[in-house]
């Protein structure tokens, strides 16, 4: 299993609209829209060195989510962000800590899905754990071992992947499926038979170019996955340090060619993937163009992120 119980977090204080309260404690109404439809969206960030990576493009995410779903109420960045500091520092954290953020539609005055019976809201949660990145063993070891699931990503004509909301069953499944399979992980395809990311990651292969023995880094579109915040930064580190870089279809056998594969996100920054459905692709190899670019990454996320004390 990629993750495990950390002792640090036992007594974890975790914030609820606006009240600290114990992890044993902490709770939610059975009336929460979250409990009542998964009718809520999310954010996962990440604190290194006393900044909060990317900060301000998680809450424009989280926000325009919420927006998409027509929430009555919608938090300012300014008061998330006053809850997210409040919440770090009342558990003195400061570096590799994972944040997950959820905002609710609210609690319904009795259950049942129609928004209109929601007259108390929204409900916001600040979850901070003590959190190595998910793949930080992979990334030193071996890299991952993916398959191909049989759950299709949703395209936007049946539910815009722009929305990134609580609903995960869909990555449930097909985590299911890997783990049935002794994989770490599952690609996903679109309903049109490319590659969509994998049930967590966002995906990118080095590909042939189009000058001799020049490497591309090609990644999909987001038509049928989030609008990653990881995959973006990678994708703008390319354009400033010149590497030929290109988002397009991609397809399965691309991937089973490809002389690297790495996928990207937050919670687990950027990791080798080693092998495809039992297909070997590179693994972790020192001078690889994927090194080179998680290189770039980690230094990026030691200078770019927003103090945590403003
Ligand atoms: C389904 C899915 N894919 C990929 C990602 C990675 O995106 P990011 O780089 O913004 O963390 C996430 C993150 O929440 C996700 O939910």
């Amino acid at each position: 299993m990629l993750q495990k119980f950390d002792e640090r977090n036992r007594d974890l204080l975790i914030n609820i609209n606006g009240e600290l309260i114990h992890r044993d404690q902490a709770g939610i109404s059975p009336f929460d829209s979250a409990v009542q439809g998964g009718d809520a969206v999310w954010e996962g960030l990440r604190v290194y060195n006393g900044t909060i990576f990317k900060l301000t493009e998680h809450l424009d995410r989280l926000v325009s989510s919420a927006k998409a779903l027509a929430f009555a109420q919608i938090p300012s960045h300014d008061e998330i962000k006053h809850e997210i500091r409040k919440t770090l520092n009342a558990n003195k954290m400061r570096d590799n800590v994972h944040i997950r953020l959820t905002l609710t539609r609210g609690v319904k005055v009795t259950s049942g899905m129609d928004p209109r019976l929601n007259t108390a809201g929204p409900t916001l949660i600040v979850l901070a754990e003590h959190k190595a990145p998910v793949y930080a063993d992979a990334v030193s070891e071996t890299g991952l071992r993916l398959i191909t699931s049989s759950v299709r990503r949703f395209p936007p004509d049946c539910m815009d992947p722009k929305i990134h909301h609580c609903n995960l069953i869909q990555s449930i499944l097909a985590k299911i499926e890997a783990n049935n399979a002794g994989a770490d992980d599952a690609i996903m395809l679109d309903t049109r038979g490319f590659v969509a990311e994998t049930n967590a990651t966002h995906l990118f292969i080095v590909a042939q170019g189009h000058g001799y023995e020049e490497r591309t880094v090609v990644t999909s579109p987001t038509h049928a996955c989030p609008e990653g915040i990881t995959r973006q930064t990678v994708l703008d580190l390319c354009a400033e340090h010149g590497i030929a870089h290109d988002v397009r279809d991609i397809t399965l056998t691309e991937i089973y060619r490809a002389s690297e594969v790495f996928c990207t996100g937050t919670m687990g920054e950027l990791v080798s993937v080693a092998e495809v459905d039992g297909r070997k692709i590179c693994g972790v190899q020192t001078s690889s163009l994927t090194d080179r670019i998680r290189a770039l990454y980690m230094k990026y996320t030691k200078t770019q992120g927003e103090p945590i004390d403003l």
